[in-house]
């Protein structure tokens, strides 16, 4: 999937674009009142922005700074959900702050609204990692119950014996309960060191810890894929934000 970069929208200067929305779109969204009844609204002249009456109906206003009034009523804008997909690079905590003041993954992504990590990646592990400041969707993604899978791709210190694949496949006892169960392909010919395990719990250091368990060091792991989504075309420390069909899917 190609996706449009922050840092590309940043440098054409629409990241975040002016904030410009006609003022009946901005009334409908954040009213219980449909566009058509606004529009009434602007014709009965209940509406006012800076402190003037408003006639026209396409009116652009930028709710950041404009005082925009229903009959006298100042009228804020809703929260706006944000959903946002980056590729972690290594070195970098999964965090919104960090007490000794190193690099969080928040710090790459330079947005002002406030937005925290869908669970975590180990400082070392790179990849696909999801911010948002929409806690049920976060709580959704985390819950076992939901079941999304997350795929990683990982690089062993030795090559991984069938019969060790075979156990980790079907689960097991770590650190007293078992693990789900779970897939782990061979992803190159010949290369029995890389392998590819999707995996819909969340533990811990829990891919680290499973092949530990049976003697394989993790040289190398990457967040391939959550769920439906994949990193696409962004590279280790750009960002994106999820289109809405990627948003959507997860609610369904
Ligand atoms: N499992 C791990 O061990 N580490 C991660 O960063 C993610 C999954």
């Amino acid at each position: 999937m190609m996706r449009k970069t922050g840092t590309e929208m940043e440098k054409k200067n629409n990241y975040p674009p002016e904030n410009l929305i006609r003022l009946n779109k901005f009334l409908a969204n954040n009213t219980n009142f449909a566009r058509r009844k606004i529009d009434e609204f602007i014709d009965q002249a209940r509406v006012t922005v800076n402190h003037k009456v408003v006639t026209e109906q396409g009116m652009q206003v930028n709710p950041d700074s404009d005082d925009i009034r229903l009959d006298g009523e100042k009228i804020r804008e809703k929260t706006k959900k944000l959903y946002i997909i980056l590729n972690k690079p290594a070195g970098i905590i999964t965090s919104t702050d960090d007490e000794k003041n190193r690099e969080t993954v928040v710090d790459l992504i330079n947005i002002k609204e406030k937005i925290f990590p869908v669970g975590r990646l180990d400082y070392d592990t790179t990849g696909l990692l999801l911010l948002t400041n929409d806690g049920d969707f976060a709580n959704k993604l985390m819950h076992p119950k939901y079941k999304v899978t997350k795929t990683y791709v990982v690089k062993l210190s030795k090559p991984l014996d069938e019969k060790h694949k075979a156990k980790l496949m079907s689960g097991i006892r770590l650190e007293g309960r078992m693990t789900a169960p779970c897939k782990i392909v061979f992803t190159n010919k010949n290369d029995f060191e890389t392998v590819a395990i999707s995996l819909i719990e969340g533990r811990n250091r829990q891919v680290r810890k499973m092949f530990e368990h049976f003697g394989y060091f993790v040289r190398k792991l990457h967040r391939s894929a959550y769920g439906h989504v994949t990193l696409g075309n962004l590279a280790p420390g750009q960002w994106a934000k999820l289109s809405v069909e990627e948003v959507n899917r997860f609610f369904k």
